[in-house]
């Protein structure tokens, strides 16, 4: 039996915003009944503000789907769709006081269907996992989808990734797959990364950032299609571009997210990456 807190009980069995909007603005739909949970999310968006100002949910899925579906809605109604985006599973979880962590994928879950919901708005086709070399034939489980929430969630074993996306929770036979798929991310981590100097000058710190981004992020982003341009550094802010394929994806924001990490890590904890 799972542990389920308080709040995942109320959200489960008195769930918030179950339904349909009618006439939605936006739809997103993630996961499949053949793969055992599914989630379509229709929201009404005002034009004007940019805002969320319903959201409602149908899934098909386990009280944890049911509970996470529903803790989404009520964490992005009222938020513009700038400020949805940021929202990680993560938060989803603390929402509801936590989950098992068997269960996390249903978090993963309610973040995807709102991308692919935004995506639609948007005008942007979702290709999260659709056009992905799939991995996990037991899930329908991409590449790209593990590759995205090991590092959102900074998972290192293939246990955690079956956690969190179900890839690997099968058969079994696409773990070694996905072992590889988790030393090729953290690999990157450990050896000939450049050291963090204690105090850089203003020219230093310059060309560390080139540094950094020449040699550990565009190398990934260039092997996937994308690219990424130096702009400008403003003293802590680094301004970019992204291009090829980067441009317009619906991970755009993580991609950003992700370059930020590795300048904060490799060369200051202050650094702020915002795009052109
Ligand atoms: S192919 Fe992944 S568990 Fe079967």
């Amino acid at each position: 039996m799972w542990e389920y807190t308080e709040k995942v009980k109320e959200f489960f069995l008195k769930p918030k915003n179950i339904g349909e909007i009618e006439n939605p603005d936006a739809v997103g739909e993630v996961g499949s009944i053949i793969c055992g949970d599914a989630l379509r999310l229709t929201l009404k968006i005002d034009k004007e503000t940019n805002k969320i100002v319903d959201a409602k949910f149908q899934t098909f899925g386990c009280a944890s789907a049911i509970a996470s579906s529903s803790a989404m809605t009520e964490i992005i109604k009222g938020k513009t769709l700038d400020e949805a985006m940021q929202m990680t599973n993560q938060d989803i979880a603390e929402f509801l006081g936590g989950l098992p962590q068997e269960k996390m994928h249903c978090s993963v879950m309610g973040k995807e269907a709102l991308e692919a919901a935004i995506g639609n708005y948007r005008g942007i086709p979702v290709v999260v996992e659709e056009e992905g070399k799939v991995v996990c034939k037991c899930f329908n489980v991409t590449e790209e989808k593990i590759r995205k929430v090991a590092i959102e969630n900074h998972l290192t074993t293939v246990d955690e990734i079956t956690d969190y996306t179900k890839a690997g929770g099968g058969c079994g036979e696409c773990r070694s797959e996905i072992e590889s798929i988790l030393s090729d991310i953290w690999s990157m981590k450990a050896p000939e990364k450049p050291a963090k100097p204690k105090k850089l000058t203003n020219l230093q710190k310059i060309a560390l950032i080139q540094e950094v981004i020449e040699r550990e992020i565009r190398p990934g982003l260039q092997a996937d299609g994308g690219d990424i341009e130096l702009i400008d550094i403003d003293g802590n802010k680094v301004v970019i571009a992204l291009r090829g394929m980067c441009t317009g994806c619906v991970m755009a924001d993580v991609t950003v997210k992700g370059v930020e990490e590795k300048l904060r890590e490799l060369v200051s904890e202050e650094i702020v990456v915002e795009t052109q």
